[in-house]
């Protein structure tokens, strides 16, 4: 068969190390692939190396071993800028800047490429209803947003100028439980319709079952096991098991509340 984009993975890790100029290993032999349109969870404890993971693809970071292909393209060639504007990068505290408004945050990219100003008007409308955000919003400054908000505007920034890749980096960690389950809720339905190649970062089971394609387990900068959903919650995997239990712990206890 032509070896043709489709069938080459859109990410791919091959056996990458980070390590710092102290030596101090933060990842050690990373293999992953992500495949078009999925959605790949990295789940794992603080301190496992999920963000160093994440920050190796846009290439925040180079590998001290290994290379790390983003469409089959090591990511140490090529033009960086490039790369990183076909990547979209969502952070928890979303690093708006905090003197702009809504409508500059989220136009940042557009301007930096040269669209004009009618174009991204009307890409900043269109994505702030694609975030169901109001668009009289499009004039307020960051601080005048709740939190569920700033992360909206958050995922329209890194969706501007349409990449074809998005990490998030433990978007919905600071919500409270409700505007995050609605914040989960809206990113399923939004990536059924966009169907980007995602890798989200997690340390929580729930938000990994739930938005998962494949869940990929990190402990200790290693990479443990890489499962579907409902694989994960069967899986032998001793460390696997363990997030499953403390899960079910949860909700057992509660269930047996005024029961004992
Ligand atoms: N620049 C750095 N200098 C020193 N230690 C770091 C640096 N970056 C990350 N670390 C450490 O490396 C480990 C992995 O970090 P990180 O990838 O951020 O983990 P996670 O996102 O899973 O919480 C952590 O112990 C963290 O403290
Ligand atoms: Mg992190």
């Amino acid at each position: 068969m032509e070896p043709s984009l489709a069938n080459i993975p859109v990410i791919e890790f091959r056996d990458v190390a980070y390590t710092l100029p102290n030596g101090q290993g933060l990842i050690e032999g990373v293999n992953l692939k992500a495949q078009r349109g999925e959605t790949l969870v990295l789940l794992g404890r603080s301190g496992s190396g999920k963000t160093t993971t994440l920050k190796l693809v846009n290439r925040l970071l180079t590998p001290s071993g290994g290379e790390v292909r983003v469409n089959g393209v090591p990511t140490t060639e090529g033009d960086v800028i490039r790369l990183r504007r076909s990547i979209g990068y969502v952070i928890q505290d979303v690093g708006l800047f905090p003197h702009f408004t809504v409508e500059r945050n989220i136009g940042l990219v557009p301007r930096i490429e040269g669209w004009t100003a009618e174009r991204i008007y009307s890409r900043v409308e269109e994505l702030l209803q694609m975030v169901s955000l109001e668009t009289n919003l499009a004039s307020r400054y960051p601080h005048q947003l709740s939190g569920g908000q700033r992360q909206r505007v958050g995922v329209a920034r890194a969706l501007a100028a349409d990449p074809a890749i998005l990490l998030m980096d433990e978007p919905f960690g600071a919500l409270d439980a409700l505007t995050r389950n609605q914040l989960q809720r809206e990113f399923l339905s939004l990536q059924q319709r966009l169907n980007k190649t995602v890798v989200f970062v997690t340390h929580d089971l729930r938000e990994a079952l739930r938005l998962g394609s494949r869940i990929a387990l990190m402990e200790a900068g290693k990479l443990v096991a890489v499962l579907p959903p409902e694989d994960f919650l069967r899986s032998s995997d001793p460390l696997a098991a363990a997030y499953v239990q403390a899960f079910t712990d949860g909700t057992e206890s509660v269930a047996n509340r005024g029961v004992s």
